[in-house]
């Protein structure tokens, strides 16, 4: 099928040119939660060294929850919206308490921590724990909307569920996480916001906006 063709060739590109990056040494879900909290409103490149001091400093759950406020904001500084280390801090001890350190599985159980919205609850149960769910961000709104044509305008809080269906039905079942991470790599590579290179794009046979000629009308976005 065409899905299953999309599947194998986004992921064998995926598999060949992957971004190596300090939170893809392995899937546990604190460095999953961490690091994608950290890239919500900051870029990869700044992420990285910040990542690695913070593991440095905060290795587990536990440390995080017990960590002094004043050293977690020093250990922000920079990164800004210092609401996402209160929050981490928050949803540390909701984990040591509430959970007896042990983590929610599904997406849904996810976004009773603090902190945790669709995205992100999206990315750590499908990257740490394998659950075929999308993870829905302004790179999946801009890459699939233009491999699908899917023209509802992406400002409207409805329109996130439009997508997530249409990306449920294109995931494979075995891989959700590398799925996921490839089409941020996809995001950040040749199907870019601006200038994009969909010409070389591994998935360019599956760009119906490319193949079409109207991928700058993707996504659709109005003014809020
Ligand atoms: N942006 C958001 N999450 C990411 C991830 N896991 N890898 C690379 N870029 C990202």
């Amino acid at each position: 099928s065409k899905i299953k063709a999309f599947q194998e060739t986004l992921l064998a590109w995926y598999d060949k040119e992957k971004r190596d990056l300090p939170w893809r040494r392995d899937h546990a879900p604190y460095h999953v939660w961490i690091s994608e909290i950290m890239l919500q409103q900051t870029q990869v490149q700044t992420v990285i060294p910040y990542y690695e001091r913070f593991m440095a400093q905060f290795p587990t759950v536990e440390a995080l929850a017990n960590a002094k406020e004043s050293d977690l904001m020093k250990a922000w500084e920079g990164l800004g919206y210092y609401s996402r280390a209160r929050n981490l801090q928050r949803a540390a001890q909701q984990l040591v308490t509430d959970h007896h350190g042990v983590w929610p599985t599904t997406a849904e159980g996810l976004r009773e921590l603090a902190g945790i919205g669709p995205y992100t609850a999206g990315a750590i149960a499908s990257i740490a724990f394998g659950q075929p769910v999308p993870a829905v961000d302004g790179n999946a709104f801009r890459v699939f909307s233009r491999l699908l044509e899917i023209d509802d305008d992406i400002a409207k809080p409805k329109t996130r569920s439009v997508f997530e269906a249409a990306i449920q039905r294109m995931m494979p079942a075995d891989r959700p996480g590398d799925f996921n991470q490839a089409i941020m790599d996809l995001g950040s590579s040749y199907m870019t916001a601006k200038n994009p290179d969909s010409a070389h794009s591994p998935v360019k046979a599956f760009n119906q906006a490319y193949l079409d000629g109207i991928e700058d009308q993707f996504p659709v976005k109005t003014k809020k």
